[in-house]
């Protein structure tokens, strides 16, 4: 695997693939890779000729200093790991060759609602740090396909929107969420947790998945099953739900009825002591 720091050694390193007829398949991560990431890398490599990562812990995402500080940091393991899923190439940028000083953003996006709901009310400014730094990071991969985890579900309309919006001729693939043998959706910030806390955050699944199987049942309006998630959540002694949302898979706005749209997820956002998590499953 080749490592590049320098966004035009990485440039002429990708044109000397893609002028050769190559497709380039890539995955942006902030490191701390897990299965989830590596679940990414095997998908690329299945449908693209070169496979290129990168990492880089992104500051104009992060609405809280303290979470950026915390945020772990394992770029010579990740690139390890990265090496071992036979990626082929891995961008490793620092904060100057990203945002050059004096370089003003290109584009201000209007996401409309997408931005304002969940993710957006409770992290105000991060989905417009992740617009930056992904439409930047297109901009220098110039992929035909980009790889993201379902995870951050809010996250894949928004990089959807941005394709859009700027007409890029790349392919959004979102790959399903890898989870913990007890369930927990595969997070960077999981290492962050104590064995306790892990135990514990295996219950945010798990009030999920019983949603799903209270929805499918039938004869409980979806604010009700709202309310019972984010209770059973609650009821976990080191878990506080910031919250719980059952919403249209295609617009994020929450819905009243089960028949107000045709995918319908429940998403959750979840302090587990210092340490923020989300989730999300399809009910309908
Ligand atoms: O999902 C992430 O890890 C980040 O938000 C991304 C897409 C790499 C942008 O920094």
């Amino acid at each position: 695997m080749e490592r590049y720091s320098s966004i035009s050694e990485l440039q002429s390193r990708l044109d000397k693939e893609t002028g050769g007829g190559a497709t380039v398949g890539f995955v942006p991560t902030m490191g701390a890779l897990h299965e989830g990431h590596l679940s990414l890398v095997a998908l690329s490599r299945a449908s693209c000729d070169v496979t290129a990562a990168s990492i880089f812990v992104n500051p104009t995402q992060f609405n809280d200093r303290e979470d950026y500080r915390r945020y772990p940091r394992s770029t010579e393991r990740d690139c390890a790991m990265l090496r071992d899923a036979g990626c082929d190439i891995v961008f490793t940028p620092s904060e100057e060759e990203m945002y050059p000083a004096g370089q003003k953003a290109t584009h201000t996006f209007d996401f409309g609602h997408l931005d304002k709901v969940m993710e957006g009310a409770f992290r105000p400014g991060h989905f417009d740090g992740v617009a930056q730094v992904v439409s930047r990071l297109f901009d220098i991969a110039r992929p035909d396909k980009a790889f993201f985890g379902q995870k951050d579900f809010q996250q894949t309309a928004i990089i959807k929107a941005i394709v859009a919006e700027l007409k890029l001729p790349i392919e959004i693939v979102v790959a399903p969420i890898v989870r913990e043998a007890g369930g927990l959706a595969m997070s960077s910030r999981n290492v962050l947790l104590s064995d306790e806390q892990r135990a514990q955050a295996a219950n945010i699944s798990r009030a999920l998945f019983d949603a799903r199987t209270t929805a499918a049942a039938g004869g409980i309006s979806p604010e009700e099953l709202r309310r019972e998630t984010e209770r059973r959540i609650n009821a976990t002694p080191e878990l506080a739900a910031e919250y719980v949302a059952i919403v249209d898979g295609a617009t994020l706005l929450p819905v009243t009825e089960w028949s107000d749209a045709r995918e319908i997820f429940a998403c959750t956002a979840v302090r587990v002591g210092k340490t923020r998590l989300i989730d999300n499953v399809r009910l309908l």
